[in-house]
This record gives structure tokens, sequence and C-alpha cells, in this order.
């Protein structure tokens, strides 16, 4: 209890003060970049992303949402949502942007074979109890429609602060653009590693949050009842990505 409460301060603080986006690591972007361009995009499509946090998500997906495609952000905290929101009104997108406030270790408050695609960023992890964990991809398997697509990342065994940083800044490095380099390389990765990094390292370590084998993960979405069609390696090789279908 005393966690869930530190942890939804450590994110609310993160989303209300906008440090959460300002120092996001360039490899954390590069992983949720591998999850999007993995989403089954149709104008008739509806895509859930489960924890949401701040809908970094939307960024890369806004042409399709323009397009027309739905998209569902679900998150425990009012502020995420809020941030959501005011970036899809500014990206025009405010239209196909829901957002639903839920605390998904509770269930999941969406219509069964409603959505077409589910993505889990990053957010999963956080149930440390196994079997609560797999109950809730049961319960979203429930909600994609058969064929749908899963996508899930969450920290690998080998989660390491610097090796994100040093992955971060050989992708800033690759952004032609020397301002960009020299700031996140003195300012946003040296303050996101001291306090969002090392503090999710810590959290890992003490079996507060779990951090996965590649099997551990493939086992686990293969027992909520999806079938796994790739992995990968992501976020500096500290965690995996595993796509998957609804049979
Ligand atoms: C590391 S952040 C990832 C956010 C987003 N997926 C991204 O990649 O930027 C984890 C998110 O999970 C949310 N979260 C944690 N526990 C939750 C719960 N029990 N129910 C709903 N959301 C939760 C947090 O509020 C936070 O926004």
């Amino acid at each position: 209890m005393i966690f869930k409460k530190l942890y939804k301060n450590y994110w609310e603080f993160g989303f209300k003060s906008y440090l959460y986006d300002l120092l996001t690591p360039s490899a954390y972007f590069a992983s949720l970049k591998s999850v999007t361009e993995n989403v089954n995009v149709s104008s008739k499509n509806i895509i859930l992303d489960v924890g949401c946090g701040t809908g970094q998500a939307i960024k890369l997906l806004r042409s399709d949402i323009k397009s027309g495609m739905r998209y569902i952000g679900l998150d425990l905290l009012k502020t995420g949502l809020d941030r959501t929101k005011s970036k899809a009104s500014s990206f025009g997108i405010r239209n196909n942007t829901f957002c639903i406030q839920a605390d998904f270790s509770k269930g999941i408050p969406i219509k069964i074979v409603s959505v077409d695609c589910i993505i889990c960023h990053f957010a999963l992890y956080v149930i440390c109890d196994n079997s609560l964990r797999i109950n809730l991809m049961t319960e979203l398997f429930e909600v994609l429609k058969p064929g749908g697509t899963f996508i899930i990342a969450n920290p690998s065994k080998s989660y390491d602060p610097k090796s994100i940083i040093q992955e971060s800044a050989r992708l800033d490095m690759c952004s032609n653009n020397a301002f960009n380099e020299i700031i996140r390389k003195h300012v946003v990765n040296p303050l996101a590693k001291q306090l969002g990094l090392n503090y999710i390292f810590s959290q890992l370590k003490n079996g507060h949050w779990k951090w996965f084998s590649l099997e551990e993960m493939v086992d686990e979405v293969t027992q909520a009842g999806f079938k796994v069609l790739s992995t990968k390696e992501v976020y500096g090789q500290s965690g995996y990505l595993v796509m998957a279908r609804k049979p």
C-alpha cells in the first residue's frame, strides 16, 4: 500500500511539473515508437493505451488519429489524463481522443470485444503479483476483438540506467541537431538518470516492481490467451517488447 502511494506521488509529481515529458530519454521514446509502429492502423480502429501516462503515444499516432482512428488512454492519474487531453487538443485530435481514469489492478472498465489494438508501454510492471498481472492481461484479452493486436513492453532483468543513457546519447547524436544534443547530454540525460531511472532501478531491484526475463514475458502473454508473434529487446537492452495477437 505504502509503495502504491509512493509511486503514485512519483508520477503525479512528474506529470504535474512537466518533468516526465521533458526528461523522457530518447531511448524510451524509441521504444514507444517500436510499439506504435506495430499498431494496426485504420480509420475505423480503436486503440487502447493502458497506463497511458501523459499520452506520449499520441505524438506518434497523431496522423492516424487525425484520419479517424480512435484513441483511448487509461490511467490511474487525472494529471496524466489532463496532459493527454491537452496534447490531443494541440494536435487537433481531441474529438478522437478519449480518456478513462481507472485503477487497472481493479479491472478494465471497457466493454468486451470492443477494441482493435491494446498497447501497454512500461505500465503493467508496477503490478508485482504474478497472478494479478496475468488476470489483468486476461481481461485485456477479453476487451480485444479477435484478430486484434496486443503490444506490451516491460523492464528486463538487465535494466540498467547507464545503458539507457548511453543508448539515448547515441540516438541524440543521430538527431543532427547540435543544440539538442548538448542540452540532452548535459541537462536532460543526467537529470533523467538521477530523478527517474535510478528510482525505477531501485524499485525493480527491491522487488516492488517487476522486471522480466524474455521467457517470463512470453509465458505470461501466452497464458493470457494471446499468440505471440514477435519479440524485441528495447530501451538500451533494459526492456522487452512482445507483440501478440488474439486468435
Ligand atoms: C512508466 S509510466 C508509462 C506511461 C506511458 N505508457 C508511457 O510510455 O509514457 C506508467 C504509468 O502507469 C500508470 N499506472 C500505474 N499504476 C496504475 C494502475 N494501478 N492503474 C492505472 N494506471 C496505473 C501510472 O500512472 C503511469 O502513468
